[in-house]
């Protein structure tokens, strides 16, 4: 059995997605899903799905090993970050090398690091006049949206796309991807 913890601060589409996708494998195991945030939607898409949820302050997070703690008991193969807003402190990165996944609503490198994430990203690449935008699925390291790629999709931008439309193309591209590569990753990588 492999076990996942889903990290989610906002709406938690992703985290539904991926656990929707995940439903009938008998071999995986959404364990528990947390969050920083006690308003964030993907608490009832939890309750709804029946996974285990917890939500956490920023101190628990930064200045104690109470959730690493957890996720070494529960012996989770894999994290996932999906539309989870906080830096993941080094405690966390060190105790899963390369267990650690993200998905970024843009193409990185671009439109990436501090102040770059949810609707600010698509605003951004907007303003540019960028001609497409994409999703980045990648490692999680010490340096903010900086680990190595495992997957980019894209889509194209017209010049009459609101930030709107464009957050519409990219979640749509999220919701096709992320929980096929979550899946790829925990068959083929032995994570
Ligand atoms: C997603 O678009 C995700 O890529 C983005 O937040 C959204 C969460 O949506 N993540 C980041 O910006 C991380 N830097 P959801 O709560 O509906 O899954």
């Amino acid at each position: 059995m492999k076990r996942i913890a889903i990290f989610a601060s906002g709406s938690g589409s992703n985290a539904e997605a991926i656990a929707r996708y995940l439903a009938d494998d008998t071999e995986v195991q959404i364990s528990l899903i947390l969050t920083n945030n006690p308003e964030a939607g993907v608490i009832q898409r939890a309750r709804r799905l029946h996974i285990p949820v917890l939500v956490f302050d920023r101190k628990t997070f930064y200045e104690s090993d109470r959730i690493v703690e957890m996720l070494l008991n529960q012996k989770i193969d894999l994290v996932v970050l999906a539309g989870f807003m906080m830096l993941i402190p080094n405690v966390l990165i060190q105790a899963f090398p390369r267990r650690i996944i993200n998905i970024h609503p843009a193409l990185l490198p671009r439109y990436g690091g501090k102040g770059m994430y949810g609707h600010f990203v698509h605003e951004a690449v907007v303003a540019a006049g960028e001609v497409e935008s994409g999703i980045t699925i990648h490692y999680v390291n010490e340096v903010y949206d900086e680990g190595e790629i495992i997957f980019q999709a894209s889509c194209a931008i017209s010049s009459a796309d609101t930030p709107d439309d464009v957050a519409r193309k990219v979640q749509a591209l999220e919701h096709a991807h992320y929980p096929r590569v979550v899946g790829q990753l925990l068959g083929s990588q032995g994570v």
